[in-house]
């Protein structure tokens, strides 16, 4: 986490996109280390954050019986931000959605390890994403941050978000050309075709000893320029402590 703050102290990024998964158990003292990192980040850059499926306190409303507000009580209280923010900075506009909802019926699984933890969207968020994107500077680069991921892990052989074929074109019809997500804790760099022009896909690894196959942590940068996007991974490396380029794809505006 030091290493983090200070890439984001030296790099002076526009930006710094926060995928979720800020805590482990929703707990108060997790939450509020969570506020000093992003406290912490925003004395450098402008931070958007939205919740991963560990930041949800989903026993306090499990499939809706309950007050659904409470889910996000402690996001709210600890945090202070909203669990759907806009982010605008020039010449990209930032909207996030909130995956991340806990036990519903549209959520629910057999498989009880996966109870709480299934990302999904609905109808009224990919619309309101779209109205967002609507409003945007003509020209901005359209990116949207969510916590699940739409595309399959390589390692996990998983999708975190429900329905993903299906979610990947209601992301892609939202305007966005970027999705940046996280959840799968394996880094990751997509670019999935269709019919109109295709969608990057930016999966952030974790910032823990939690990666996958034993990986080093890792996060992507994202530079957008005129002509190109490009997408560069960043790994922790033991041997300089510090985070070195493993990975850079460049993709067309
Ligand atoms: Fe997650």
């Amino acid at each position: 986490m030091d290493a983090i703050e200070r890439l984001v102290a030296e790099r002076k990024f526009s930006a710094v996109i926060v995928s979720g998964d800020l805590t482990q158990r929703a707990r108060a003292g997790e939450y509020q280390c969570a506020a000093v990192f992003l406290r912490d980040i925003e004395r450098h850059a402008p931070a958007i954050a939205v919740p991963g499926n560990h930041d949800v306190r989903w026993w306090l409303a499990p499939m809706k019986v309950g007050r659904e507000e409470n889910l996000f009580g402690a996001w709210s209280r600890y945090l202070g931000r909203p669990i759907e923010p806009t982010l605008t900075v020039p010449g990209v506009t930032m909207v996030g959605l909130n995956t991340s909802q806990g036990i519903t019926p549209r959520t629910l699984t057999w498989n009880m390890r996966d109870l709480s933890v299934i990302g999904d969207l609905r109808d009224e968020q990919i619309a309101d994403a779209t109205k967002r994107f609507a409003a945007a500077a003509a020209g901005d680069l359209k990116l949207l941050v969510l916590h699940h991921n739409p595309v399959r892990g390589e390692l996990s052989h998983r999708h975190g978000l429900k329905r993903p074929a299906r979610m990947m074109q209601a992301l892609a019809a939202t305007g966005a050309r970027v999705v940046c997500c996280g959840h799968d804790h394996e880094v990751a760099i997509h670019f999935v075709e269709h019919a109109s022009s295709g969608t990057i896909v930016s999966t952030a690894g974790t910032l823990s000893d939690r990666s996958r196959g034993g990986r080093p942590s890792a996060c992507n940068v994202i530079e957008v320029s005129e002509r190109e996007i490009a997408v560069e991974t960043l790994g922790w490396s033991h041997a300089s402590l510090g985070f070195g380029t493993t990975q850079r794809l460049c993709f067309p505006r």
